[in-house]
């Protein structure tokens, strides 16, 4: 962030502190600000004060790495899945540490080969067991809590399994994390949340209305987050995330989104199928977005407490999501209409103003350039 944007945002004396505390929350850089503060007292002119004040701070935040992930030790489950993978390099670049525990039900170790020996510690095991979860917390400062049965159709055949993976691991993680001190725990969530609601951009405020097994096994993990942050010695965070997409998504899955479904159809020749008229609409947002933002909801003073939507804003219908592809891959296959499945949402927009206002969220990458990003990994794996 620039100095000017920061200038610009920070209209009042509390909004400047809270800035800063957004950007320097390690206790060293903290300390600095302090000493600043108090230097800037010994100067007669109150300009002067001022802009000695304001220097210093910026020499502070002049540095890329924020310091409240740099230094700390982050536990990422399902940390060789998809998403799990990409925050797992979003930390490791912001200097801090991390460890994964992961079951592989979903997730696969060479999602973690591009990392050094000794740069990620691996725990294999499953969330919904308490004694490893246990394990997992030992010495963590951040929990980002990704593992789950991320799949709709699935939860409609094993909503037992669903609940244990999505609400028990969560229960698990909330309370062996506080027991164990953690500071602050970000649970992926899901804008399954909202269910079929009609056609208006989602707000967290507005009411949930779960149609399936994994929507109502998210939510009861979302609420356990509140109940933990309001009772407990934890901070949680709720993020729900919209239509996730990127490098990593498996393809293969009988349970696979969209997106890497229609790229390796059509890279192998054969007909995307889209379950009903192709107009249902998504909001896409691309996966190093989504790392941003659990950088964010990790260090962020006002974050706790709070359920933010994750998303680009924006609604993409199917058949516009196809038409681009078919332009990034030059081919024009038309797609196999069948029937609408059963526990699909008709249309996802997200309102992501709250995560602008409290987490300073700015999604980066267009749908566009996303998907040309996805197509690069998709064609490097033919
Ligand atoms: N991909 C999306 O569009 C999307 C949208 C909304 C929410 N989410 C949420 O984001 C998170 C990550 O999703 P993803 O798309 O990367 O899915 P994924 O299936 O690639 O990743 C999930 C990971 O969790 C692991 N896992 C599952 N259950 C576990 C358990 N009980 N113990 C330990 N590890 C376990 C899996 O092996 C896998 O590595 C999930 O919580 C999902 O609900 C994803």
């Amino acid at each position: 962030m620039t100095w000017r944007s920061w200038s610009d945002q920070a209209g009042n004396g509390l909004e400047w502190i809270q800035l800063i505390q957004q950007n320097l929350s390690g206790s060293i850089l903290a300390s600095c600000v302090v000493l600043a503060i108090v230097d800037s007292q010994d100067h007669s002119d109150p300009a002067l004060q001022r802009s000695f004040f304001f220097n210093s701070i910026w020499i502070l935040m002049s540095s890329d790495v924020n310091p409240a992930i740099e230094g700390s030790r982050c536990l990422v489950t399902g940390g060789a899945g998809f998403i799990g993978s990409h925050l797992v390099e979003g930390i490791l670049a912001a200097g801090g540490k991390v460890r994964v525990l992961d079951n592989f039900s979903t997730g696969f170790r060479h999602n973690l080969d591009q990392f050094e020996d000794g740069q990620v510690e691996l725990l294999e095991g499953d969330a919904s067991d308490f004694a490893v979860v246990q394990q997992a917390v030992v010495d963590v400062d951040l929990v980002f809590h990704a593992a789950a049965m991320a799949s709709v159709p699935r939860s409609m055949r094993e909503p037992d399994l669903c609940h244990a993976w999505c609400t028990t691991s969560t229960v698990n993680l909330l309370q062996a994390s506080a027991a164990a001190g953690v500071r602050r725990l970000v649970l992926s969530s899901t804008s399954a949340a909202y269910g079929d609601s009609t056609f208006v951009s989602k707000r967290e405020t507005d009411p949930s209305a779960p149609l399936s097994p994994y929507a109502a096994a998210k939510l009861a993990a979302e609420s356990y987050c509140h109940a933990f942050q309001r009772s407990f010695e934890i901070e949680t965070v709720v993020l729900r995330y919209f239509n996730v997409f990127g490098p990593r998504q498996d393809p293969k899955s009988e349970y696979s989104a969209v997106i890497p479904k229609f790229v390796s159809m059509i890279l192998s020749g054969e007909r995307p199928v889209i379950f009903g008229d192709g107009n249902q609409s998504r909001d896409f947002v691309f996966v190093k977005d989504v790392v941003q933002a659990n950088l964010l909801a990790a260090t962020a003073v006002d974050a706790p407490g709070g359920t933010f939507n994750i998303a680009r804003g924006e609604r993409t219908t199917l058949l516009e999501l196809l038409t681009t592809l078919r332009k990034i891959l030059d081919q024009h296959i038309e797609p196999i209409h069948e029937p609408p499945r059963v526990g699909d949402v008709r249309d996802s927009l997200a309102d992501i103003s709250e995560a602008r206002r409290r987490l300073n969220f700015e999604p980066a990458t267009t749908i566009a350039e996303g998907l040309q990003r996805s197509v690069e990994y998709y064609r490097s794996l033919i």
